[in-house]
């Protein structure tokens, strides 16, 4: 089974550090004062996290990883729609990130979209918080699916 725990700023994150730690090398720092963290678990196993704040404007996400024996298994995008809800939830007027230069597909997917002057190291992506569309529907091309509901 998989499920998704938030965690609020404040919270005790040691469930959630050790797979932040696997994936990134990084411990607790001082941005989880400022963040919401969220931590999928299949079968009750800590396997994927990531972490929202807010700063200057934007609401920024940051920590999106996956322990590399759950990779490909949508859990990425799992945690990367959790943490797009929780920006939409909270009325954001825009979503950004920076990531590396080979994970912007993985990112355009849902709609952000690469901003000029990154570097191929480090691309800031962005989306309008209008513009966000967590209907899984709407971007796959089975039109003839029974879960598609009619217009
Ligand atoms: C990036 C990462 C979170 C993806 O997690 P994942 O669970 O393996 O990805 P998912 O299975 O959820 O992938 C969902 C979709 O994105 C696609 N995708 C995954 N990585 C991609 C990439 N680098 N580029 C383009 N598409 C990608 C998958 O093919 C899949 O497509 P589909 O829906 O057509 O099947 C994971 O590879 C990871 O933890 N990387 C190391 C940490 C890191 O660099 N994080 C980013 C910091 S900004």
């Amino acid at each position: 089974m998989i499920q998704g725990k938030w965690f609020a700023p404040g919270d005790d994150l040691s469930d959630l550090l050790p797979v932040r730690e696997t994936v990134f090398g990084l411990s607790a720092d001082a941005q989880d004062a400022e963040s919401w963290n969220v931590l999928v678990l299949s079968d009750s196993v800590p396997v994927a996290t990531g972490r929202i704040w807010w700063q200057d404007g934007s609401f920024w996400l940051g920590g999106i990883g996956v322990l590399e024996e759950y990779r490909r298994r949508h859990l990425g995008d799992l945690v990367l729609r959790l943490l797009l809800y929780k920006a939409q939830s909270h009325s954001a007027r825009e979503v950004r990130l920076v990531c590396p230069g080979n994970l912007t597909g993985f990112f355009s997917r849902l709609g952000l979209q690469e901003q000029p002057g990154s570097s191929p190291d480090s691309v800031e992506m962005m989306i309008p918080g209008d513009r966000i569309d967590l209907d899984t529907c709407s971007r796959c091309p089975k039109q003839n699916c029974p879960n598609r509901q009619p217009c």
